[in-house]
Parts: structure tokens; C-alpha cells; sequence
């Protein structure tokens, strides 16, 4: 048997970093934030060719620095919009596809969060939630962490952002954002975060029975 795998998708800021980070501690393993990849591509493409296109973004994929994936400007709200830009391109999803899998795949098992995990890079995985919430209440979550991280904006900015985002997101052609057919729903709308882990917690401690059975 591969080890344990915990798929975790959803919208942006919906929670879904939060909630798998606390799942990685939880059961020891390791983690992945696919998002910082598609940050790092559509970064790369941003600084390299002045804009995100299908070559430059594909050409950035191809070519991807994993030095690149600690520098802080992946988490500016910049980096999210050239992120999502990047990651319509199948060119882009297929140069990215091995790695994820990869890590998916070691004997120790992992969770990976993004948007296509239960649904394309991880299948197969015992575990999945498709985490979510409004978008008011991610984007007043997103507010809060910009603000954090010193960049000032506009509460109304962020939530036309996540609107878009979304829409960008689950409309696209190439592995678009949704709920794989056996992924649990965790809408975190109302729950805080300690609530939330918990509830995720649940989810996957039943999928794990389940695992450990068959
Ligand atoms: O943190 P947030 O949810 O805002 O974004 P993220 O998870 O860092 O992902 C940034 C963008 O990358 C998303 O809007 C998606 O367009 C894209 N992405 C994707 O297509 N597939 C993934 N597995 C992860 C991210």
C-alpha cells in the first residue's frame, strides 16, 4: 500500500493552506503548497518577459528555480494575479504535473493543497476535502493577511479580485477548480480556525480508518 495522501482543494482564501499545513503536523507528513508553484511561474514569466503569455509562462514552468519558491513576493497579491493568469496554460499545468505527482507519490505519503488535487494530481488519494467559504469572508481573510504582510488595500479591491479569480479559475478549460465527485465539503464560512482543523481533522480520521481497513 502507498502511504496515507490527503488532497486538499478550494478557492482562494477559502482556508485551504491553513487547514492542510494543520493536517501535515498533525500526522507528520509532508506538505505541498501547489499554489506557490503557478506563483512562482507566473513571478518568473512577470520578470523574465515583462507579462505573462502562454510561452513566457510555459517557458518559466519549464525552467522553474525551486530557489524561487521562498522569496516573499509569491505571497503579494500581485503574484496571486499572474498565478492565476499562468495557470490556464496547459503547457504550464503539464510542466508542473510530474513534480506534484512526485510528491504525492513518496513512501511516506503528503498533503497537497490547490485547486485540481483530488481531482488530477492526486486521484487516488484516501483523503480529500474541498474546502470553501463565502467570498466576503475570504476576502476579508485575504485583506487581513495583505495587511499583515504591510501592503495596504482596499477590502473591495480584494473581494472584485476573488470574484474574478474565481470565476477565472473554475471556468477554465485546463483542470479547473472543482470538487472532486469524492471530496468532503468543509465550509469555513463561519468557523474560526481552530474549528475549522478540527473539522478537517474528523474528515480525515474517517477517510483513514477506511485506508487503514482496505
Ligand atoms: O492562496 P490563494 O488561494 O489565493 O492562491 P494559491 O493557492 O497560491 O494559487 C494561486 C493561483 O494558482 C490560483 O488562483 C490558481 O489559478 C492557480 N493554481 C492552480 O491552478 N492549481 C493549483 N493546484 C494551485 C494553484
Amino acid at each position: 500500500m502507498s502511504g496515507f495522501v490527503i488532497a486538499v482543494d478550494g478557492p482562494a482564501a477559502s482556508g485551504k493552506g491553513t487547514v492542510a499545513q494543520g493536517l501535515a503536523t498533525l500526522y507528520g507528513l509532508p506538505y505541498l503548497d501547489t499554489g506557490l508553484l503557478y506563483r512562482a511561474v507566473g513571478v518568473s514569466a512577470q520578470r523574465q518577459a515583462g507579462g505573462v503569455g502562454e510561452a513566457s509562462a510555459t517557458a518559466a514552468a519549464q525552467a522553474l528555480d525551486p530557489a524561487l519558491l521562498d522569496d516573499p513576493e509569491l505571497r503579494t497579491r500581485a503574484a496571486g494575479e499572474l498565478a492565476s493568469q499562468a495557470a490556464v496554460f496547459t503547457g504550464v499545468r503539464a510542466a508542473l504535473l510530474r513534480f506534484q505527482r512526485d510528491f504525492a507519490a513518496q513512501g511516506s505519503g503528503a498533503v497537497l493543497d490547490g485547486r485540481d488535487i483530488g481531482t488530477i494530481i492526486a486521484p487516488e488519494a484516501p483523503a480529500k476535502l474541498f474546502v470553501t467559504a463565502s467570498p466576503e469572508v475570504r476576502a476579508e481573510r485575504r485583506w487581513k493577511q495583505l495587511s499583515g504582510q504591510g501592503e495596504s488595500v482596499a477590502l473591495a479591491d480584494i473581494l472584485a479580485d476573488i470574484r474574478l479569480r474565481d470565476e477565472r479559475d473554475s471556468g477554465r478549460a485546463a483542470a479547473p477548480l472543482v470538487k472532486a465527485d469524492d471530496a468532503v465539503l468543509l465550509d469555513t464560512s463561519v468557523l474560526s480556525i481552530e474549528q475549522a482543523a478540527d473539522a478537517a481533522r474528523r474528515i480525515v480520521e474517517t477517510a483513514r480508518a477506511n485506508w487503514a481497513k482496505a
